[in-house]
């Protein structure tokens, strides 16, 4: 593993996907077990999409081997973001991770928080939040605070389904909200700029030659000033860790 320094995140390039995925689970581990071992929870949100997977694959491996000395009963485990599909939909990202980790391990059900993505957007975004909110024992400047939130980002810059140019972009109340997303044609449920900032730790897991460019203009910036929303992922105090492989990281 190679360090790129950046005056505001940590990075970290791993020479391909296996390596970066273990490295992934690890980083999910040690934070795990520091934050068992300091309060007796762990409240992590986990991100969507594919290249996560691998990691959580990896962690339920582990869980059926050596363990991962996670208590994983006291693991509240909640989502980023969600489409507008139901659980058992191919395209849900609680089916994904259900299937790829949560499935494998003793997570408590009362404690796997899922996005109901089969509801209309707004009252589901609206539940979601009360369920954080009563959830999570942490907080940073009244904002409930994970421990960890994974995220991918897309080769537009997205994160989350904070999309470039969707209305949430712009959201500095709520947590968790409806995001119409011109490009997709739908609607989508999100964790926002407040909730995601407000985290003790992000951590962007991100791989492939396709998103290189992006990531360029990303953590170098834009000469034209212009912003993404993965940008905007700035944690007020947490730390900010960005994962990568070899191939997406070609261009810093
Ligand atoms: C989603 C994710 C989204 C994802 C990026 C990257 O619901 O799709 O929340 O933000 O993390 O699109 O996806 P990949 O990891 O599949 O490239």
């Amino acid at each position: 593993m190679r360090e790129i320094k950046h005056p505001h995140a940590e990075l970290q390039v791993y020479r391909d996907i296996p390596t970066l995925s273990r490295a992934v689970a690890d980083e999910f581990i040690r934070v795990g077990r520091a934050a068992l071992a300091r309060r007796g929870g762990y409240a992590v949100a986990l991100a969507g999409g594919s290249t996560p997977r691998a990691s959580y694959a990896l962690l339920a491996q582990d869980e059926r081997g050596k363990g991962t000395g996670l208590a994983w009963d006291k693991v509240e485990v909640f989502f980023g973001d969600e489409r507008p599909v139901p659980p058992e939909h191919l395209e849900s990202n609680f089916r994904m991770a259900q299937e790829a980790l949560l499935s494998h391990v003793m997570v408590k059900p009362e404690r796997v928080h899922r996005i109901r993505g089969e509801l209309e957007a707004t009252p589901a975004a609206a539940e979601y939040e009360s369920a954080i909110k009563t959830t999570l024992v942490n907080s940073v400047r009244d904002i409930p605070s994970f421990d960890l939130i994974l995220l991918g980002m897309g080769p537009d810059g997205h994160t989350a389904s904070l999309f470039p140019g969707s209305p949430a972009l712009q959201e500095t109340t709520r947590l968790v909200c409806a995001n119409w997303v011109e490009k997709l044609g739908t609607s989508r449920i999100t964790f926002t700029f407040p909730l995601l900032n407000a985290a003790a730790q992000v951590l962007f897991i991100v791989a492939g030659a396709d998103k290189a460019d992006m990531l360029r203009r990303v953590l170098k910036g834009e000469p034209s000033g212009a912003t993404y929303p993965a940008q905007k992922v700035q944690p007020t105090t947490g730390r900010l860790l960005w994962m990568l492989d070899e191939a997406a990281a070609q261009q810093l």
